[in-house]
């Protein structure tokens, strides 16, 4: 099942498979981003209706199709049931391009280095593909869980970069900064 759709931009890592989403899965980006605690932290991410979804599928879709990346839908190797979301977008953080690193993965989940594998991957493979890119993470500060994953997957403390967002401050990682 997982081999048919296989393409070059997917992902595997350990126990993961990382695919670029389809319309398939906006009632997966729809379930996990309408569970307040996924969002705990990020309440500006927070979706209520289905169309939401839609839309937030569209503007992952269309940097796909720009940049030849983005985010990933992440399932255990072998399963159809999307766990969450991994992947990187383009942004502009103080006037520097970087690549955002996103991760955002359904309670169940939690707790079993699934979002530290899956952004471990996502980290190598941009790296990889965009070596001139750093790769940034905004977290915020009561988001422990969050500053391990990025920790993990190779980003350190930058706090230099720290900068308020919708939800209040960012702390910022980074991997690969160049000055
Ligand atoms: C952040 C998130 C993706 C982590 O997913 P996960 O699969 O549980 O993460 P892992 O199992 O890989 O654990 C990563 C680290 O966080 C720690 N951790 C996990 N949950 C934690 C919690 N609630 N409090 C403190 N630490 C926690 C783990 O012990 C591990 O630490 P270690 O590297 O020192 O061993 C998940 O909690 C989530 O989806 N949160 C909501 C969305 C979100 O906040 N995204 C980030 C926005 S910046």
């Amino acid at each position: 099942m997982l081999d048919e759709s296989r393409h070059a931009h997917d992902l595997l890592t350990g126990r993961l498979s990382l695919r670029r989403p389809s319309p398939d899965d906006i009632d997966a980006i729809h379930a996990i981003h309408s569970d307040p605690a996924t969002c705990l932290h990020n309440p500006s991410d927070a979706l209520s209706k289905r169309e939401e979804a839609t839309e937030l599928f569209h503007r992952w879709d269309d940097h796909w199709q720009r940049f030849g990346y983005g985010y990933w839908t992440v399932r255990r190797q072998g399963s159809d049931r999307p766990l969450g979301f991994c992947g990187t977008k383009t942004m502009d953080l103080n006037g520097m391009s970087v690549l955002n690193l996103f991760y955002r993965f359904e309670t169940s989940s939690w707790g079993q280095g699934l979002a530290t594998e899956a952004a471990t991957a996502v980290v190598d493979w941009v790296t990889q593909r965009a070596p001139e890119l750093p790769v940034i993470a905004r977290v915020r500060p009561a988001n422990t869980a969050s500053q391990r994953v990025a920790i993990r997957a190779g980003l350190v403390r930058a706090a230099h970069l720290d900068l308020p967002g919708e939800d209040g401050l960012g702390w910022i990682y980074a991997k690969n900064l160049h000055h």
